[in-house]
Formats: C-alpha cells, sequence, structure tokens
C-alpha cells in the first residue's frame, strides 16, 4: 500500500466514525407532577416522622441540617445544595421535589413506597423547606 491509499484509508474510517453517544437525557418532571400540590396537612407527628425517615435515607447525603455535607456526599464529591439558603430551593416547585424525592436525580436514588408513603414524601418537602428558617 502507498502511503496515499493508507492515509485515504485511515481518513474514511476516521469520517465515517459514529459520532460518540452523547449522555442519557435526564428526563424533564411531567408538568402535571411539578404543579401538584401538597394535599396533607403536617402535623407535628407527621413532622417528626419525615425527620426520623430524613435522619436514615437523606441526611447522609443533605446532612443533618441540610447543609448538603452528609458523609456520603463528601466522599462521593458530589455537589450539592445547602438548605440553609433561602435561594437554593425557591426555584423548584414543592410537586418537583416530591417528584425528585420519589424518584431521584443523578447520584440520589429514589425514595421508594416501601420506605416512604405519599404522605411522609410531601412532609420531608416541607422538611426540606423549613431548613431555610433557622
Ligand atoms: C446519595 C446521596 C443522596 C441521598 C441519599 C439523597 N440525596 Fe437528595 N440529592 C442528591 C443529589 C446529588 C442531588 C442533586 C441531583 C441533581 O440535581 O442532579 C439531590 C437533590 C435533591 C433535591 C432537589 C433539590 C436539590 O438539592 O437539587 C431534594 C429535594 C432532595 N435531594 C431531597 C432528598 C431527600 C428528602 C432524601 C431522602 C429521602 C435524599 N434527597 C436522599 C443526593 C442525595
Amino acid at each position: 500500500m502507498t502511503p496515499f491509499v493508507c492515509w485515504t484509508l485511515f481518513l474514511s474510517l476516521f469520517l465515517l466514525q459514529e459520532p460518540a453517544p452523547s449522555p442519557a437525557p435526564v428526563a424533564p418532571i411531567p408538568a402535571d407532577a411539578a404543579r401538584a400540590v401538597n394535599p396533607f396537612k403536617p402535623t407535628p407527628e407527621s413532622q417528626a416522622r419525615a425527620k426520623k425517615i430524613y435522619g436514615y435515607d437523606c441526611a447522609l447525603c443533605h446532612g443533618e441540617s441540610g447543609d448538603g455535607k452528609g458523609g456520603a456526599a463528601v466522599d462521593m464529591k458530589l455537589k450539592m445544595r445547602s438548605y440553609s439558603d433561602p435561594e437554593a430551593l425557591k426555584d423548584l416547585t414543592d410537586g418537583e421535589l416530591f417528584y425528585i424525592i420519589r424518584h431521584g436525580k443523578g447520584a440520589m436514588p429514589a425514595e421508594e413506597e416501601a420506605r416512604a408513603k405519599d404522605e411522609d414524601v410531601w412532609n420531608m418537602v416541607v422538611l426540606v423547606r423549613s431548613f431555610a428558617r433557622k
């Protein structure tokens, strides 16, 4: 093979390459889910329950006080928002927070029905928002 043929072959192989697959897009939150409104009125008991579940399932990443400095998040070098900052959640609706907690997002696992009923998840939405008011 002459260098010219070699080069042409190389070039055509290079040009015929499939483009690299781009990462799977994150599914957007359905509009009706984003508009959902908390149907449960939080009570001291339901908030205490949400706080307990948060302690088991969320604090390892989001931190006991919602500062985003939980041990697992630090170890995994996750980029976390601090919920003590009142700006942190201002662009997300309650419905979006519910959806993210229930379905997970990126590195965050879904909180399944078996671990938290809808009422518990709604109470976690209230809890997470309350971190900013301290
Ligand atoms: C493995 C670590 C991890 C655990 C456990 C975890 N989260 Fe998250 N969470 C994240 C990360 C990372 C994000 C940002 C995801 C993104 O935007 O890609 C996030 C996002 C969120 C959001 C959306 C607002 C934001 O900060 O972007 C809420 C609300 C939330 N988490 C609440 C919870 C609750 C409640 C639990 C427990 C049921 C929980 N998380 C468990 C890591 C975690």
